[in-house]
């Protein structure tokens, strides 16, 4: 089928490669011309583990190209929608404005019998309003949404392989012409649910906002364990035995961040608010509260353990991606607290695999270094806060024999406490003793 992708970020980038690797034309569109340039080159625009072995096979086989000019979508007959939906400046409600401008710039293209296919994550109700802003345009072309569930760090296999499809349509026909986009997902027997446009958008931040209550449910218990004295890991894993409950996103620690959790959640309380239904979701602006104070716990804990003191004392962040295998900042706690901290007077040094270029940009006035020894020499406290597998691998004896430090705190959870500690370092986890 010939397909385009309109918007070639972290979701269109990964969506456009993947669908031409299982046998589509694919034209990527962005308005950004260093992004398609270095797409169209075989170069991804950023860190997704797996995008460039898919760029290069499938710009190999001619069927996967990138342009600026909207007009090249004119052969296309399913057009995906994966341009940003941020949260806007003045408030919790999500920005469409690229959404509908994107729609308004395909629209001279359309040819009776088009698809435009909804990928990114909006408020419910905006299918319905673009649909009939379709409609009146006479061009015959239709609309669906689809949502998107892809994880950053797996992206091309989520995308290759999702573990469900939603499609959420107005005319029974374009069921037939998405399971021709997904034929190679639907042969292999993943789960797909048919349903309506206001359903289809609900159900993708349904599942953030699961997601995120999950994992500030646990950090609430860690807040808990802090001042009693118990340990949040052996509860997490005590409940999680439970089938009903289950251990995944259990992990205590400085909390969710990236481009989709926080926005979402904020976008729908907005949402829901506007719809007069506020008090159904009100518990996730606790949600939201929760997972950001979990941010000032760990540069608290890094107060206290250089004695009250911060100004002018060397600390090391290990991690500024919102989570490992991305090279994403946007909202990363680990990001917050490094610039909470330098805030505080400390002499805050970052180190990161792959999210350094895109921290510098935000935060400029931090330092970076990609060598792990260059953070951690003299350092006078080591903070982990992104649990990339090199940090959480680190021989705790040669990180005391380089440091100053005494005290390693572990804002995720997931270095070995007994190693730490037998090393001779004071170990402070979240939500442990
Ligand atoms: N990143 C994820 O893991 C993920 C997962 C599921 C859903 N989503 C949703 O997908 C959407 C996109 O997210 P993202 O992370 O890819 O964002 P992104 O910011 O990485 O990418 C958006 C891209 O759209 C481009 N763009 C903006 N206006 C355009 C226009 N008019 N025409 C063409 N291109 C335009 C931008 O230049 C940018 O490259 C959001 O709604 C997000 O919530 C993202």
């Amino acid at each position: 089928m010939k397909l385009s992708v309109i918007g070639c970020g972290y979701l269109g980038a990964v969506h456009a490669s993947a669908m031409a690797e299982l046998g589509h034309e694919v034209v990527g569109i962005d308005v950004d011309p260093s992004k398609v340039e270095a797409l169209q080159a075989g170069r991804p625009p950023f860190y997704e583990p797996g995008l460039p072995e898919v760029l290069t096979s499938a710009g190999a086989t001619g069927r996967l190209r990138f342009s600026t000019d909207i007009a090249e979508v004119a052969d296309a007959t399913v057009h995906f929608i994966a341009v940003g939906t941020p949260q806007s400046a003045d408030g919790y409600a999500a920005d469409l404005k690229y959404v509908d401008a994107a729609i308004e710039a395909l629209l001279p293209y359309l040819k009776e019998g088009d698809l435009i296919v909804g990928k990114s994550t909006v408020p419910v109700g905006t299918a319905r309003r673009l649909a009939d802003r379709i409609a009146e345009s006479g061009t015959g072309a239709r609309l669906a949404w689809n949502p998107e569930f892809l994880r950053e760090g797996y992206a091309v296999k989520d995308t290759i392989e999702p573990d469900r499809l939603v499609y959420g349509v107005g005319d029974e026909r374009d069921v037939e012409v998405l399971d021709g986009v997904y034929a190679t997902a639907i042969g292999a027997g993943t789960p797909r649910i048919v349903t309506d446009y206001a359903t289809a958008e609900l159900v993708k931040v349904a599942a953030n906002a699961f997601l995120a209550t999950k994992i500030s449910f646990i950090n609430a218990m860690a807040e808990i364990a802090e001042v009693t004295g118990a340990d949040i890991t052996s509860l997490a894993d005590a409940i999680g035995h439970d089938a009903r409950i289950g251990r995944r996103f259990l992990n205590a620690g400085v909390g969710f961040g990236g481009g989709c959790l926080p926005k979402d959640i904020r976008a729908f309380t907005a949402r829901a608010e506007e719809l007069g239904r506020g008090e159904s979701v009100a518990f996730l602006k606790e949600v939201d509260a929760i997972n950001l104070r979990r941010r000032v716990r760990v540069v608290d804990l890094a107060v206290d353990a250089l004695g009250g003191a911060p100004y002018g004392k060397k600390v090391a962040v290990l991690g500024v991606t919102f989570k490992p295998h991305s090279d994403d900042v946007r909202d990363s706690p680990a990001l917050d607290v490094a610039v909470q901290l330098k805030g505080l007077g400390a002499d805050v040094v970052v180190t990161d695999p792959e999210g350094i270029d895109n921290a510098r940009l935000r935060h400029p006035q931090l330092l970076y270094t990609s060598a792990t020894e260059e953070a951690l020499r003299h350092a006078d406290l080591v903070v982990l806060v992104t649990e990339w597998p090199e940090y959480v691998g680190l021989d705790p004896a040669h990180v005391k024999s380089i440091s100053r430090a005494s005290v390693i705190i572990d804002g995720r959870n997931a270095l070995d406490t007994e190693a730490w500690k037998a090393a001779g370092w004071s170990y402070v986890g979240m939500g442990r003793s």
